[in-house]
């Protein structure tokens, strides 16, 4: 099938080129040049595990393209999906701006019929307003129709969650575009749910602010357990046997980030205002977020007492594990709260150190991880990078002045660190 992807973040790229590759032809658009001559020229905008070879390979076959004109994207496709970003504005509400203008864009481009997905998060309603738009700036009369399609891609794994999905969600206004978008997604094996544009918005949201709670929930339950002298992983496991609750996403940590949980929920928690029943208990689980980095802060500050002209090590920068991603990192954060505090740091992390050159200048950078502990008062573990599982701890311990370590991820065993001769502070532990 002819598909047109308008936006190649990590969104659009991924699913563009994962189109790719189950033999449908692709044109990607994106109005930022440099981006897309970098990607024509093979150079990747964001690190993704396995997504370079992916857009090689389906490049080399003919089967994707870069332009910068909508209008080319548009005239070259039947099915047209927009994966333009929706960022929060200041009040916690969702700037449709590129929704909307890309919306007018690929109006005036069209001169056939067109199906018109949107892949974005955004606001339940928002379809509707699409097509009013579409409508209105269509000169050229044609019939059109659009599509909710959100995506559920992990950055880290967003080619896999693409290629192997749990469920495709379609939300349509007629039945007219239904047999296409079967037909489009028959290659990926998945249960397809056909519902509604409202609906499928719906789920979008309410299934990240889900993950969220989750994440809160487990991080609440962390505390109780710090106070109790029981072990967090330990009630994770137990409750999460339980078919009904599952394991997945009751990891204790200094809490969720990214470009995605906190951005959902802050409109989620508005949309619900809106409409007239606010949502609550999603305000909870912000608080509970925000929290849960300051106990952790406190727990540095307990041990280390004044952090004025102490160093500190700290192992992760990225939001979460094999992502490159910093935009509202944990990691971060804590670096900034701990510079506040008068900390000089030494950081590392395996992807993420050229991007968080822009927003912390003034730490050490440390290409090896190994060495990052040299000299410092403690080591401060704040991304759940499976490689700091493989932390060369004996290094770590003879080259701190003092062998203490904050696992924010809870990465190693206390008991083995214990033994190892180190005061270990993990979450919920
Ligand atoms: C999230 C969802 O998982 C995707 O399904 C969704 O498509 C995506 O948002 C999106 O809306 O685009 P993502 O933001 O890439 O994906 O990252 P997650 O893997 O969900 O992790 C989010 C944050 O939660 C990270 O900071 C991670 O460290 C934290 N987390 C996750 C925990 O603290 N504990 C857990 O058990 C799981």
């Amino acid at each position: 099938m002819r598909l047109c992807i308008i936006g190649t973040g990590y969104v659009g790229l991924v699913t563009g080129t994962c189109f790719a590759e189950v033999g449908h032809q692709v044109v990607c658009v994106d109005c930022d040049a440099a981006k897309i001559a970098a990607l024509q020229a093979g150079q990747m905008p964001i690190y993704e595990p396995g997504l370079e070879e992916l857009v090689q390979r389906n490049k080399a076959a003919g089967r994707l393209d870069f332009t910068t004109s909508t209008k080319e994207g548009v005239d070259r496709a039947d099915i047209i999906f927009i994966a333009v970003p929706t960022p929060p504005l200041p009040d916690g509400s969702v700037d449709l701006s590129f929704m909307e203008g890309v919306s007018r864009d690929i109006a005036a481009a069209m001169t056939s019929y067109k199906i018109v997905v949107d892949k974005s998060t955004v606001p339940v309603k928002t379809g509707e307003k699409v097509a009013e738009t579409i409508k209105r700036y269509c000169k050229a009369r044609v019939e059109f129709d659009v599509v909710s399609n959100p995506e559920f891609l992990r950055e880290g794994f967003a080619v896999e969650d693409f290629l192997k999905p749990d469920r495709i969600v379609i939300g349509v206004r007629s039945p007219r575009p239904v047999a296409a978008m079967k037909e489009l997604y028959a290659p990926f094996n998945a249960p397809i749910i056909v519902t509604d544009i409202n609906s499928a918005e719906l789920i979008k949201h309410a299934a990240n602010s889900f993950l969220a709670l989750k994440i809160s929930y487990i991080n609440a339950v962390a505390a109780i357990c710090e106070a109790s002298g029981a072990n967090v992983e330990e009630v994770a496991n137990g409750i999460g046997m339980d078919k009904r609750i599952g394991r997945a996403f009751l990891n204790a940590g200094i809490g969720f980030g990214g470009s995605c949980f906190p951005k959902d929920l802050s409109a989620f928690i508005r949309i619900s205002e809106d409409l007239g029943c606010p949502f609550h208990l999603l305000r909870e689980v912000q608080r509970i977020n925000a929290a849960q980095m300051d106990r952790f802060i406190k727990k540095i500050t307990d041990t280390l007492w004044v952090l004025k002209g102490k160093t500190l090590g700290v192992l992760g920068l990225a939001f979460k594990q094999n992502t490159d991603d910093i935009r509202m990192s944990p990691a971060i954060e804590l670096c900034q709260r701990l510079l506040k505090e008068g900390a000089r740091l030494r950081v590392h992390d395996p992807k993420a150190m050229p991007k968080a050159r822009a927003v912390l200048p003034d730490v050490e950078y440390v290409d090896d991880m190994n060495a990052v502990a040299e000299g410092c008062d403690a080591l401060v573990i704040a991304t759940e990078w499976e490689e700091f599982k493989k932390l060369d701890l004996e290094r770590a311990r003879k080259t701190l002045s003092h062998p203490i370590l904050f696992d924010g991820r809870n990465l190693f065993d206390p008991a083995e660190m214990e033994r190892l001769g180190f005061i270990y502070k993990s979450v919920g532990r």
